[in-house]
């Protein structure tokens, strides 16, 4: 029984050029970067490098058809390396970059897993909550589909990761704030997997420790007292993304995604839009077993009783970002059954790495009680 796969390299640099010398960036490297983070701290490298900027094929969150366009480019430029910097769109689009081979997307994904790697790939996170830099996964929004769909082989491990901690210093706090509450949820959904094991729930609850501690410096002190902890909230980010990496995320995740493909909801708010209902679902189901645990965790965090642990919890990430309920994101009740059946036929990859299994009703029921 294979416990763990960690596959890419793992670095960290204290500067950009320090990362540009050790990895001997070039002409053969097409950089696909988010714009202001590669302008102020890349561009003065002179590399020599391809630079694409993923803010020129489109906004937001990433989808098939950008993908296509950028796939079209890196072609044309004969590069053998993909370098990505940016957060979670830059990521997920690289990764499909370095398997492309003039295919579509929809080929691709009816391809998978079988696919072959083209050009080396070297990811940069500039937040800290993908955990993507270290997964063989990419999320897309299938646009003809209105959902996001996972694509998902082997070959999507990046050769290497690269932590740079000043990067994140740049990101205004309701990047952060979204992010880490992607990374955090990544944590408790991959703890709670029935995939889960000892090795990978290491880094589950590792990285919650660590999210929440990060979290109650900032509900005393303020949003300012990130800035000291950006390296422990991107290790963070990177140990729960080798969890969910093997272990998997869950419901939190499928029923987040009709939310982010159809609104435009950034990843980590929909997820944390969902996240209490989840929970609160999973507790009227099973209240021991490694919820239990995950209870323990969370009150040995944030000093309390276990039997608080989760109430403690939803009041804590209140100070990071408010959940604002499912009706303003502008969804009539009818959209909460159109996204019921979405999940349930699109995500049952996701939905097999559930705490508890879930009905169609209880998904319903999960969206309505946080509508
Ligand atoms: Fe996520």
């Amino acid at each position: 029984m294979n416990l763990i796969t960690v596959k890419p390299e793992l670095h960290r640099f204290d500067s950009c050029r320090e990362f540009a010398e050790m990895f001997q960036i070039g002409e053969k490297d097409f950089i696909l970067a988010s714009k202001s983070t590669y302008l102020k701290h890349f561009h003065d490298l002179n590399t020599g490098a391809v630079v694409a900027f993923k803010s020129d094929y489109g906004p937001g969150e990433p989808t098939d058809l950008m993908c296509e366009a950028i796939m079209a480019d890196v072609e044309k430029s004969g590069c053998t390396r993909i370098i990505a910097i940016g957060g979670g769109a830059v990521i997920d689009i690289a990764k499909v970059l370095a398997v492309s081979d003039g295919n579509t997307m929809d080929e691709l994904y009816a391809k998978a897993p079988a696919l072959t790697r083209k050009r080396g790939l070297v990811i940069v996170p500039t937040t800290c909550g993908t955990g993507s830099e270290v997964t063989a996964i990419s999320i897309l929004s299938r646009v003809r589909l209105n959902t996001k769909l996972g694509l998902v082989s082997p070959t999507l491990y990046p050769d290497s990761a690269v932590l740079i901690p000043k990067l994140l210093e740049d990101l205004p706090f309701s990047v952060f704030a979204t992010s880490s509450l992607d990374a955090l949820i990544h944590a408790m959904e991959s703890a709670l997997s029935p995939k889960a094991n000892a090795v990978t729930r290491m880094f589950s609850y590792q990285a919650v420790d660590m999210i929440l501690q990060g979290y109650r410096a900032i509900a005393e002190q303020g949003p300012d007292a990130r800035i000291a902890l950006l390296e422990d909230f991107l290790l963070a980010s990177t140990y729960a993304g080798i969890a969910f990496g093997n272990a998997g995320c869950a419901a939190v995740h499928a029923l987040s995604y009709p939310l982010g493909a159809d609104r435009h909801v950034p990843h980590g708010e929909s997820n944390y839009a969902i996240l209490s209902g989840v929970i609160r679902k999973y507790r009227q189901i099973k209240t021991d077993g490694e919820l239990a645990v995950l209870g323990e965790k969370i009150a040995a965090a944030l000093s309390c009783a276990p039997a608080d642990a989760f109430d403690a919890l939803e009041t804590l990430l209140e100070n990071i970002l408010k959940r604002k309920p499912l009706r303003e994101y502008g969804l009539t009740e009818a959209d909460l059954v159109t996204y019921t059946d979405s999940v349930l036929a699109n995500q049952t990859r996701l939905l097999s790495n559930n705490f508890v299994p879930l009905t169609r009703e209880d998904i319903l029921d999960i969206y309505q009680s946080l509508y």
